[in-house]
C-alpha cells in the first residue's frame, strides 16, 4: 500500500471555496433572472419558489455583484496556479485525449470492459471536461462584465454579438455550469471515498 500525494493545497482551496461561490452565484443570478425572464417557460414558477427567488431582483443583484468579485479572484489564483505549477501539463487535453473521449465515455457508462490509457492524474474526459469548465469560467466572468457595463466596456459587449448575444451566452454559461456539476458529482459519487478524500486530503491510497 502506498500513499500519494495527488492534489496540492492550493488546488484544494480554491476548489471548495469555488463550489460554494459558483452556487450563491447561480442562486443570484436567477433571482436577477426571474424579474425579466427573457427565454420563457425556462423555469417553471416551482423553480423560483423552491429557490426563494420571486420578487427578489434588489437582493439578486446585491449579492451576484458581492460574490462576482470573490468568485473572479478565485478563478484568477486557480487559473494563475495551474500555469505557475506546470499543472497544465496534467489539465489540458491533448490530441490523444479527443481521440479516446469516444472509448472513455463508453468505459465510463460500462458499455465497454477495457479502460483506455489515461495520465498519471485525469483520464482524457476529465482533461476535456475540466479544462472545459475553465473556459466556462472565463466565458461566465467576460460575458458578466460585458453585460453589466455595456457602455463602458462596448468593444468587450460587441465581441459577444451585443448586449443580448452577451446576455444569452451568461445564461448558457450558467447551463453549463449545472449540467457539469451534476456529472462531476455523480463520478465522484461513483469513483469512491478514495478519490474524494484525495481532494480533502491531498493524498490518494494505492493499493499494490
Ligand atoms: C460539493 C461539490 C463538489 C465535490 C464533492 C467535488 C469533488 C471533486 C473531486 C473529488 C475532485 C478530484 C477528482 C479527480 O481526481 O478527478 C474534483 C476535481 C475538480 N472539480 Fe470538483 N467537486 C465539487 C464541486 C465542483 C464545482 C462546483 C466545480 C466547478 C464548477 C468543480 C470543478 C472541479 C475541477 C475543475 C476539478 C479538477 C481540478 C484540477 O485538478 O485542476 N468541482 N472535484
Amino acid at each position: 500500500m502506498k500513499i500519494i500525494e495527488k492534489h496540492a493545497l492550493v488546488l484544494r482551496i480554491v476548489h471548495w471555496l469555488n463550489a460554494p461561490l459558483l452556487m450563491l452565484m447561480i442562486w443570484s443570478g436567477i433571482m436577477i433572472y426571474w424579474a425579466n425572464d427573457i427565454y420563457p417557460g425556462f423555469f417553471p414558477e416551482v423553480v423560483y419558489r423552491i429557490l426563494g427567488a420571486s420578487s427578489s431582483l434588489a437582493r439578486g443583484l446585491a449579492i451576484h455583484f458581492f460574490v462576482a468579485w470573490f468568485f473572479t479572484v478565485n478563478g484568477a489564483v486557480y487559473l494563475g496556479w495551474i500555469f505557475f505549477s506546470g499543472h497544465w501539463r496534467e489539465l489540458f487535453p491533448t490530441v490523444d485525449s479527443f481521440r479516446l473521449a469516444y472509448p472513455t465515455l463508453l468505459h465510463d457508462l460500462g458499455l465497454r470492459n477495457e479502460a483506455p490509457p489515461r495520465g498519471p492524474k485525469f483520464n482524457s474526459l476529465q482533461r476535456i471536461t475540466y479544462s472545459g469548465v475553465v473556459i466556462l469560467g472565463i466565458l461566465g466572468v467576460l460575458s458578466g462584465l460585458a453585460i453589466y457595463k455595456p457602455v463602458q466596456l462596448n468593444w468587450l459587449t460587441s465581441l459577444f454579438g451585443g448586449y443580448e448575444g452577451a446576455r444569452l451566452l451568461h445564461f448558457l454559461v450558467m447551463i453549463c455550469f449545472c449540467l457539469f456539476v451534476v456529472v462531476h458529482l455523480v463520478q465522484v459519487a461513483r469513483a469512491g471515498w478514495n478519490n474524494f478524500r484525495s481532494m480533502v486530503a491531498g493524498f490518494e491510497v494505492k493499493t499494490d
